[in-house]
């Protein structure tokens, strides 16, 4: 059955989780990891609803810029309002697997949880590769979802909804492969820091009460969970959330990696 589809209503429903806490949180850690200045041209790959290209752009300024690609419509909408009036952002449509951009033209990248929903991930990271000027930084965040730990009293059908949702992408545990898969496609000084998210009560700004309403609508119907069953999963989750009786956990993981200085600057386009 197919992932999750990047359209006008999961577009919205996103764009919300985005403004919770600990998705602010989630901005700063990669603002750090990237390191950007003033001046510095920036690629936002999978840019969503524009959180990132927004931020950044204030951090380089008029005389730097940012250009945000993702394959979603409907997402580049939302971050076309999110920077309407920034006129050193640029936003395209493109596949992460094909970049709508020149090579070699980028000081800094940043990918936050785009490539574990993309199939051809070493195509994607060979394309970031080739937009980043040599000596050019890039940002990787990816979830792995074997890390997701929430409390229940039914644990057999937590266990097959957290089976049904990894279908929601394409690379569950995507952060177990791809500190090779950065070297292999070039990259070097290849680092990870993981981050733990975890929540205890039902506080929506935390990450694990915000994902639940999005686990339970999309595995209904999948991996033979009935759609009342799907339900009652929700409603024990949200009586737990009512009781501060809620727990969530679950590790991201921020790859840095650098386009080697002496990289040949001729790729092709
Ligand atoms: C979970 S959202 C993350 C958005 C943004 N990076 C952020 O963290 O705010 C994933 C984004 O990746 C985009 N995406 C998924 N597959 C893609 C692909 N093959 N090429 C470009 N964008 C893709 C989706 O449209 C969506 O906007």
């Amino acid at each position: 059955m197919s992932q999750l589809q990047f359209d006008a209503d999961t577009a919205t429903r996103i764009e919300a989780l985005y403004r919770i806490r600990d998705a602010v949180h989630r901005r700063e850690l990669v603002r750090e990891a990237l390191g950007a200045a003033l001046g510095d041209r920036i690629l936002d790959v999978g840019c969503g609803p524009g959180f990132y290209c927004l931020e950044l752009s204030a951090i380089v300024g008029p005389s730097g810029s940012v250009v945000g690609v993702d394959s979603s419509p409907a997402m580049l909408q939302l971050a076309r309002a999110r920077c309407a009036g920034r006129d050193n952002v640029g936003l395209l449509e493109g596949e992460a697997t094909a970049l709508p951009v020149e090579s070699g033209t980028f000081d800094g990248a940043v990918c936050v949880q785009v490539l574990e929903y993309v199939a051809e991930v070493d195509s994607a990271l060979a394309e970031l590769h080739r937009a980043l000027r040599p000596g050019g930084r890039a940002v990787v965040w990816d979830v792995d979802w074997a890390t997701v730990s929430i409390h229940s009293r039914d644990t057999i059908l937590t266990t097959r909804v957290l089976r049904a949702w990894d279908e929601h992408l394409a690379e569950p545990s995507l952060p177990r492969t791809l500190g090779a898969r950065l070297r292999s496609a070039g990259f070097e000084d290849v680092r990870v820091e993981a981050h733990a998210f975890a929540a205890c009560g039902g506080d929506p700004e935390r990450l694990g009460a915000a994902l639940v309403p999005f686990i339970a609508t999309f595995v209904a119907g999948r991996q033979g969970i009935a759609e009342v069953e799907a339900e009652a999963w929700a409603a024990e989750q949200r009586e737990l959330m009512e009781r501060d009786e809620f727990y969530f956990a679950s590790t991201q993981f921020c790859f840095t990696a650098t386009k080697s200085a002496s990289t040949n600057t001729s790729e092709p386009a």
